[in-house]
């Protein structure tokens, strides 16, 4: 009896939706379109474009042609298909899994496939590094990141030289030095960290802070594009390519106003 009662009421919800979808839809074609533009204008794409001349790791040319046609209408195939190789799972805006430097982590199978889907999308901060510092221990104790934050994206010296659109590889980009990862660590709230170059760790020692963080399984997102990004509040959302089993993937992410 109390099914059918419950089923009779979601009909009639389901009417009321239809009939109200109907008046307001008539009312107004102004108003989807609005909310449309609107909708645009609050992303800002933080990912970086994969092309051959894409900064990479140690590199002084970039990624390098990882793209070719495998497929060509020009040699006689019916459709244009490209395909991918030699391409890095860290190459461009990526995230790691903790496998990228804990074997018993790759081992286990820890790939970036399990990485939670709800870290890597939600609210997060944007703060501003000073020029004259790396993000160490008192570099994060000065920057009053605000108490609870779980995402905490770290705009640096690296965006003023625009150096994730730079295709030769530049070392002393600003990181997290291992008294960083430390202090992030011990903030346990913080489950997500990035930084608008190709690594978390600073050059000066790359295993130590990864090492740290990843234990944690702390998400480092790596390789972002923050010029177009005011420090603040906004929300995150990034969905790394489902590599089973891989300690890095290539994503897309956005920040929303
Ligand atoms: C297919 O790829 C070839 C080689 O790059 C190019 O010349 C051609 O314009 C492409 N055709 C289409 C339909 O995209
Ligand atoms: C940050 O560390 C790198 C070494 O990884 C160094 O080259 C660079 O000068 C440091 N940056 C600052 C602002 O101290």
């Amino acid at each position: 009896m109390r099914k059918r009662l419950d089923s009779l009421s979601v009909l009639v919800l389901n009417l009321l939706a239809f009939l109200l979808s109907v008046v307001s839809g008539a009312e107004s074609d102004s108003c989807p379109s609005t909310l449309v533009s609107t909708f645009r204008k609050g992303i800002i794409d933080i990912s970086v474009g994969l092309s051959s001349a894409t900064v990479s790791m140690e590199s002084d040319t970039g990624l390098g042609n990882f793209r070719y046609l495998q497929n060509s209408i020009d040699d006689g195939d019916f459709f244009n298909g490209s395909g991918l190789r030699d391409l890095s799972a860290h190459a461009g805006t990526h995230v790691d899994s903790p496998g990228h430097f804990i074997n018993e982590a790759y081992h286990a199978k820890k790939g970036v496939h399990q990485l939670d889907l709800d870290i890597l999308n939600g609210p997060a901060v944007v703060v501003e590094v000073p020029d004259n510092t790396n993000i160490t221990a008192a570099a994060l104790e000065a920057l009053a990141i605000p108490p609870g934050a779980v995402r905490v994206l770290f705009k640096t010296l690296n965006t003023k030289k625009k150096l994730m659109t730079k295709t030769k590889f530049e070392p002393t980009y600003t990181a997290v030095t291992k008294d960083g990862a430390e202090w992030i660590v011990a903030h346990p709230n913080i489950r997500l960290v990035g930084i608008d170059y190709l690594s978390i760790a600073h050059y000066a020692d790359l295993i130590g802070p990864h090492i740290v963080l990843l234990s944690e399984e702390i998400i480092p997102l790596e390789g972002l594009v923050l010029e177009e990004v005011e420090p603040g509040l906004y929300t995150l959302h990034c969905l790394p390519l489902k590599l089973v089993d891989s300690d890095g993937a290539p994503t897309r992410c956005i920040l929303m106003q």
